[in-house]
């Protein structure tokens, strides 16, 4: 058949949603894609605990094994989160010659070039629209749209828990502990919600963002990260008094150098609560909500917002990969992560 075969690893949040988009929207995506998605395996870590009512049971199994052995699925899509079992789902399947789509930022901040090493030796596409931004396509927008620019800059709003706490703490009133909980509850927050409240999550974002645009390998635990933890709500309430909002941002700063005008002399990462005027942009991005600016040399300064974490955004974004997957575009699209096997373009990291 021409059908793109199809195994989702994972059936959470995330997982739920694209097992249930490939059937709700059969007819749709099969249209946009040319062929049909075919859904093929679901993978779980427990295969007998309830789930949602379209799940099919016939479909699931608690060992990749079946998946790498059917020579019909053509891509896995991993989304079970953590760096241990995800990487080794991630480069068995690639050596079992499938595509891979991700939405794992962690995993691919902490084992990027390892991974993009392994898809160019199986002459595989790893695919990670859905990895930072959740609906946003901020990775299709560096890597493609904005191709023909130096990036000079990056700041954005990369972790939605964090932002749904504080806009929860500064409009509602609401305590931190609270506000976590009702992050965790629309499904926004990692497994370990202090990845997302410690800055973390945010710098495994800003490293996959800046290994794109500026072709550096930044190691996740060389960012420099505070996170919303520390924060008082007293420190949201004055800020608000005197006509400021609070907002985790993740920045990337380059330094030019007048002997090499095509490249930055380095690149400063780092991710902090800072103080935006009200009538900034940023500070008028709510709830689960993310955006990023980027200023390019050629095009000046863009903005990309909308809803950063959470099913139905997530969902959009994997989709959006199965279906360049199935028409051949792929490769292109994510080309500029093929470069991260060798990024060793010469660009510094600034020290702290
Ligand atoms: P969940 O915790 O909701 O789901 C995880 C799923 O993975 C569960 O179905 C679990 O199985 C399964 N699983 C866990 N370990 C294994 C294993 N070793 N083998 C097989 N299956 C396993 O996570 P999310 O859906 O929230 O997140 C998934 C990924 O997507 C993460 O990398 C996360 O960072 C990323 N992401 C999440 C977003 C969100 O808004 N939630 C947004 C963007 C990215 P079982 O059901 O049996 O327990
Ligand atoms: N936990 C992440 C967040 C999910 O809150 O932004 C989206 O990557």
């Amino acid at each position: 058949s021409d059908a793109l075969g199809i195994a989702v690893v994972g059936c959470g949040t995330v997982g739920g949603g694209v097992v249930e988009a490939l059937l709700r929207h059969r007819d749709r995506l099969a249209q946009r894609a040319g062929r049909p998605l075919q859904l093929r395996h679901i993978v779980v870590r427990d295969r007998h605990k309830p789930r949602e009512p379209f799940v099919p049971r016939e479909l699931l199994t608690d060992s990749l094994a079946p998946v790498l052995q059917d020579a019909a699925v053509q891509v896995v899509v991993e989304l079970i989160g953590g760096t241990t079992a995800a990487r080794e789902v991630v480069l068995s399947s690639l050596a079992a010659g499938k595509h891979v789509v991700t939405a794992n930022k962690a995993l691919l901040a902490e084992a990027g070039p390892d991974i993009f090493e392994a898809a160019r030796r199986a002459e595989r596409t790893v695919c990670f629209e859905a990895a930072v931004a959740g609906g946003v396509p901020i990775i299709r927008a560096l890597g493609e749209s904005l191709a023909a620019n130096q990036i000079t800059a990056i700041q954005g709003i990369l972790n939605g828990t964090s932002n749904y706490i504080l806009t929860a703490m500064a409009e509602r009133g609401l305590p931190y502990a609270q506000a976590l909980e009702e992050a965790q509850a629309h499904g926004y927050a990692e497994a370990d919600p202090s990845l997302d409240v410690d800055g973390s999550d945010a710098a495994h974002k800003l490293a996959i963002l800046a290994q794109i645009a500026f072709g550096v390998i930044a190691r996740p635990q060389d960012i420099t990260r505070q996170g919303i933890d520390q924060l008082h709500p007293m420190d949201i309430r004055f800020a608000q008094e005197l006509g400021y909002t609070i907002k985790l941002l993740a920045e990337a700063w380059t330094r030019s150098d007048p002997q090499h005008p095509d490249g930055p002399r380095g690149v400063a990462l780092h991710v902090a609560p800072v103080l935006l005027r009200h009538t900034d942009l940023l500070a008028q991005v709510r709830g689960a909500y993310n955006a990023i600016a980027v200023y390019g040399d050629i095009v000046g300064e863009t903005l990309y917002q909308g809803p950063g974490a959470g099913r139905g955004p997530t969902t959009s974004s994997v989709l959006a990969d199965l279906i360049d997957l199935a028409v051949g575009r792929a490769q292109r699209t994510f080309a500029a992560a093929r470069l991260w096997s060798r990024a060793d373009r010469g660009f510094v990291l600034d020290p702290p």
